[in-house]
C-alpha cells in the first residue's frame, strides 16, 4: 500500500504548535497533505486513527562522533578525582586517548562498536545522523573513520551525514605544530576524502585547546574551494570569537556556545547559522556557564539540540535525554527542545527540504509517541514513548 492517512493525531506542525485532531496523507515516500478536514480526493485512501497521540517527525541527531575506538571510563575516574577536561587534554589524554585508540581499530571494528549506540538513537525514532571524522588525525585513519560512518548507513535505516573533523586535535607527531599539521595532513587528507566522495561537510574545533580561528580560517578556505558546507565547534571553553568568524563565512551551524558573547547572536541571526546546544557535554564536564540562551532565543537564531555522541565529553546515545537536559540545564521550552531535534536540526545539515516538518513535499517519516505533548515527551528522563515509526510506504495496520 502506497497511500494512507493518519487521523486524530496530535500534529507537531512546523510553526512548533501542537495541531488537536489533525490527519497527514501519505503517499510513496512523501508527505501530500496535511490539515483538519480531510479532503474529498483522501476519503477511501486507507486509514489508521492515532488516537490523539503526537505525531512528529522522525528525529535527527545533528552533533555526533559516533565512530571512534575504546572507551574514556579512565578520564571519567579522572574527572571526578578533580581533573579539568583540558588538564586531561593537555596531558596528552583526552581526544588524543581516542585517537590512539581509533588508530589502533580496524574499519570492521569501527563500524561494529559503532552499531549499539546507532542502535540506541533509532530507538528513539533518529532517522538522520550526522558522524564525524576527528579521531584518526592521521590520512589513513580519518579515511577510515569516514568510510565506517558510509557503511552505518547501508547497515541500518538511517541517513548518515559525513563530516570531515581532521581539524579535532593537534596530533602528538605535530605537537606545536598546527599549521604544519594543516598543510601536511589535515587539508590533503580533506581533499582525498572529498575526491572520494566521503565527506558531506566540513567541521572543526576552535578553542585554546586545538585550533585558532586563524587556522580554523584556512580549514574553511579549503572547503570553499572543494564547495562544501562548514560548521564548527567553537566557544565550549572560552570565547574565541570563531562561532561569529564561521557564521560570516556562512556556516551552517556552530556548536556547543558556552563562552559565545551575547553580542554575537545577533551575527549568528543575519548569516542563519543554527546554534547546536549540545548540553550532554555541558552536563558530564559538569561546566557552570550554559550557552546564552536569551541572547539567541532574542536574537531569533534557530537552535538545535544533539547527543554529542562521544566517548568523552558526552558519553551518551539518547537523544530523548538530551532534550530533557536542554530544558533543565539550559531553560529551553519543550517545544524548543523538540524543534532542535527536528526541523532546526534539519536545517543545521542543510536537508530542510526533506526532514524535520510534518509539511507536504516532506519525506513521510514520522512518529507516534504514547503522549499527547512535547512537554510529555520530553520531561521523563530516561523513558522512551516511542510508539510507532510510520513510514509511507508501511501497511496500514
Ligand atoms: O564535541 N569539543 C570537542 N570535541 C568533542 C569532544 C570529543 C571528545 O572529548 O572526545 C565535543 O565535545
Ligand atoms: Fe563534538
Amino acid at each position: 500500500m502506497t497511500q494512507r492517512i493518519l487521523t486524530n493525531a496530535n500534529l507537531w506542525m512546523p510553526d512548533h504548535r501542537v495541531l488537536a485532531g489533525g490527519a497527514v496523507a501519505l503517499e510513496h515516500d512523501r508527505i501530500c497533505w496535511v490539515g483538519q478536514q480531510l479532503p474529498e480526493a483522501y476519503r477511501d485512501w486507507p486509514s489508521q486513527d492515532l488516537g490523539g497521540d503526537l505525531l512528529t517527525p522522525a528525529l535527527i541527531d545533528c552533533h555526533t562522533h559516533l565512530v571512534h575506538g575504546g572507551h574514556r571510563a579512565r578520564e571519567f575516574e579522572l574527572r571526578l578525582e578533580g581533573a579539568s577536561y583540558a588538564d586531561i587534554a593537555r596531558a596528552g589524554g583526552g581526544i588524543l586517548g581516542t585517537v590512539n585508540a581509533t588508530r589502533a581499530a580496524s574499519e570492521d571494528e569501527l563500524v561494529e562498536s559503532a552499531l549499539p549506540r546507532l542502535d540506541a538513537l533509532l530507538a528513539e525514532g533518529v532517522a538522520v545522523i550526522e558522524v564525524k571524522s576527528g579521531y584518526g588525525l592521521d590520512r589513513d585513519t580519518e579515511l577510515t573513520m569516514l568510510r565506517a560512518a558510509t557503511r552505518l548507513g547501508t547497515l541500518r535505516p538511517v541517513r548518515v551525514v559525513r563530516s570531515f573533523l581532521g581539524a579535532h586535535a593537534i596530533p602528538p607527531e605535530y605537537a606545536g605544530r598546527a599549521d604544519a599539521y594543516l598543510d601536511s595532513v589535515c587539508l590533503p587528507t580533506l581533499r582525498e576524502a572529498h575526491a572520494q566522495g566521503l565527506v558531506d561537510m566540513v567541521d572543526g574545533f576552535c578553542e585554546g585547546i586545538a585550533f585558532s580561528p586563524a587556522q580554523i580560517e584556512r580549514l574553511f578556505d579549503c572547503a570553499d574551494a572543494l564547495g562544501l558546507p562548514i560548521k564548527l565547534h567553537a566557544e565550549q571553553l572560552s570565547d574565541l570569537g570563531g562561532a561569529a568568524m564561521a557564521a560570516r563565512r556562512g556556516a551552517r551551524s556552530v556548536e556547543h556556545l558556552e563562552y559565545l558573547a551575547t553580542t554575537d547572536a545577533g551575527t549568528l541571526a543575519s548569516a542563519g547559522t543554527v546554534a547546536v546546544l549540545l548540553p550532554g557535554a555541558y552536563y558530564a564536564l559538569r561546566e557552570q556557564r550554559p550557552p546564552p540562551i536569551d541572547a539567541l532565543r532574542a536574537a531569533g537564531v534557530a537552535m538545535a539540540v544533539s547527543t554529542d555522541c562521544n566517548p568523552g565529553s558526552s558519553p551518551m546515545s539518547s537523544l530523548l535525554l538530551a532534550m530533557n537536559m536542554a530544558c533543565t540545564l539550559f531553560r529551553l521550552t519543550p517545544s524548543e527542545a523538540l524543534a532542535g531535534v527536528t526541523g532546526h536540526a534539519a536545517q543545521a545539515l542543510g536537508l530542510s527540504a526533506d526532514y524535520g516538518a510534518i509539511a507536504p513535499g516532506q519525506r513521510a517519516d514520522l512518529l507516534r509517541w504514547a503522549v499527547q505533548t512535547p512537554a510529555e515527551l520530553v520531561y521523563r528522563i530516561g523513558f522512551n514513548p516511542l510508539k510507532q515509526r510510520i513510514h509511507g510506504t508501511s501497511p496500514c495496520p
